[in-house]
């Protein structure tokens, strides 16, 4: 980096918005299989705490892809920059008051340590979504999977492309045997439980 380059210190702080916003900033990391749910949970989670008054936004893996990463792709060097991308806007956010959502593959946990490396301690959520290839393949949402079979699709995670799971997430969802209602209140019960939210009122 240029060393003409000088950091400018806002006075509208990070501390100063989340108190407006009544809420901590937060970023909860989605990892998993393309298919396992992220981003349906991503989503739902943040229709959740939308309507319980908290600023949120999702970033999802294929909507990035159309704009800010579209010159990437998928062999390990492009996922690895995609995700120090991902890491650096979202840190943004966060320091913007938001409870940011990604929702990302990031098969690859030294990428998610780094991007986790550009947080505070307990501002970096990491979630991840577990669901077997198996299902993932049998759900196959998008068709992808029949296609990365048929050799249509190089690098596909999970196939022809790694996928490394987190050994210590913060929160593990599994998919497989819950409903997205039944995922989304685990996400909400540890979110309070790691005290991001208040506890809610019954
Ligand atoms: S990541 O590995 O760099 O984190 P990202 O989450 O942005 O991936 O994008 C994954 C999405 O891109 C998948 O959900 C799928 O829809 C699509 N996709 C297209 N090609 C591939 C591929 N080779 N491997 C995985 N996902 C792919």
């Amino acid at each position: 980096m240029d060393d003409n380059i000088i950091w400018h210190h806002a006075t509208v702080t990070r501390d100063r918005r989340e108190k407006m916003n009544m809420h901590r900033a937060k970023l909860l990391w989605f990892t998993g299989l393309s298919g396992s749910g992220k981003s349906t949970l991503a989503h739902a989670l943040e229709e959740r705490l939308h309507q319980r008054g908290s600023r949120t936004y999702v970033f999802d893996g294929d909507n990035v892809r159309h704009g800010l990463c579209r010159d990437l792709g998928f062999c390990i060097d492009d996922r690895t920059e995609n995700i120090r991308r991902i890491g650096e806007m979202s840190k943004l956010f966060v320091d913007a008051g938001i409870i940011a959502l990604t929702a990302f593959i990031s098969p690859i946990r030294e990428d998610r340590d780094r991007a986790r490396s550009l947080f505070a301690d307990g501002d970096f959520i990491e979630v991840y979504v577990k669901a077997s290839i198996e299902t993932c393949e049998s759900r196959d949402v998008k068709g992808l999977y029949k296609k990365a079979r048929a050799g249509e699709i190089p690098h596909f995670t999970g196939i022809s492309s790694p996928y490394e799971a987190p050994e210590k997430p913060e929160i593990i969802i599994d998919t497989e045997h819950s409903t997205v209602e039944q995922c989304v209140d685990l996400l909400l019960e540890s979110l309070e439980n790691l005290g991001v939210i208040p506890n809610s009122v019954v």
